[in-house]
């Protein structure tokens, strides 16, 4: 009989990670989630997928590389080698640039870059000595624009970004696959607590490339990895946008841009 499959998915106990999770069980993976410590891990490790054995839970800190490496180590030791890591845990927010304090942009580069970086690394040594594996970082859409209010959330996401395109290549030749993963706003507890640090420009253009449910981003990922995409977008809307910002980044800024100054003047008004 062949070996169940282990994902790791880290982040998985909310929003766009749970969904890959359920779907991951629907496929058959042996998954282990890791995720902080909290109520929502817990509820997971008390669910029916839980005590069949198929799902673990391994509460750490992402942005703490031994934390993270130990969690890796009982995975593996409990579910099998892992043959599918999902970079999932993350953090959001907004806010104007001189608005957010030093610890803002610390927290956002510790947690979402290092965060995604430190599970790679805790993962690759094992599928570069068999290799194989793949390897999904979730990035997002502003990581393909700069999108007002978003100083603090997205530089790290274009390190992602960086990350991805620089492993995708160093790592083919040991038989691994690294995929990223650019979701536009998916309906999940980051994006409602995000929606409330929003300036209202940041409001305006957040979105425009679409709203999903977290488990149709989820499809959508699940499925660019089936067919061994290295981009992978949620849905065909956002495809175009982001082949569009690659050719014509000129006229992206422009309108952009056009938005921002009508929300601003709206604003304006509005105040009188
Ligand atoms: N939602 C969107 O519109 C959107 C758009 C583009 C990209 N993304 C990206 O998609 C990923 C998932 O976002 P989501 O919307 O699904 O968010 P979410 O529902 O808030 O889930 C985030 C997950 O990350 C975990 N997490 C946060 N900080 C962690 C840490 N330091 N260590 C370990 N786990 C941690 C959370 O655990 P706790 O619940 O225990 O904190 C939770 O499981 C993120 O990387 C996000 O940037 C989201």
């Amino acid at each position: 009989m062949a070996a169940m499959m282990h994902a790791i998915v880290t982040g998985g106990s909310s929003g766009i990670g749970y969904a890959i999770v359920r779907q991951l069980l629907g496929d058959g993976y042996r998954v282990t989630v890791i995720a902080l410590g909290d109520a929502a891990l817990s509820a997971l490790a008390d669910s029916e997928s839980s005590r069949s054995g198929d799902l673990r839970t391994e509460p750490a800190d992402v942005s703490d590389p031994f934390a993270v490496e130990r969690a890796v180590q009982r995975a593996v030791a409990d579910g099998g080698r892992c043959d599918l890591l999902v970079t999932s845990a993350g953090i959001g927010g907004a806010g104007r640039f001189l608005e957010l304090g030093n610890t803002e942009f610390e927290r956002h580069m510790t947690v979402n870059y290092l965060g995604t970086l430190y599970p790679v690394r805790a993962v690759a040594p094992s599928m570069m000595e068999r290799r194989a594996g793949t390897i999904v970082l979730i990035s997002s859409f502003a990581a393909l624009l700069g999108v007002y209010g978003y100083s603090a959330y997205a530089p790290p996401k274009y390190a992602v970004r960086g990350l991805a395109e620089t492993l995708r290549t160093e790592l083919r030749p040991h038989g691994i696959h690294v995929a990223c993963a650019f979701p536009s706003d998916v309906d999940t507890p980051m994006l409602a607590a995000a929606h409330a640090t929003m300036p209202p420009e940041t409001r305006a253009i957040a979105g425009s490339a679409g709203r999903h449910s977290p488990e149709r981003a989820a499809a959508a990922i699940l499925r660019g990895v089936r067919r061994g995409k290295s981009r992978i977008f949620c849905d065909r809307r956002s495809a175009v946008l982001a082949r569009f910002i690659e050719l014509a980044p000129a006229i992206v800024r422009f309108l952009v841009d056009r938005k921002v100054r009508k929300v601003a003047a709206s604003t304006a008004e509005a105040k009188r």
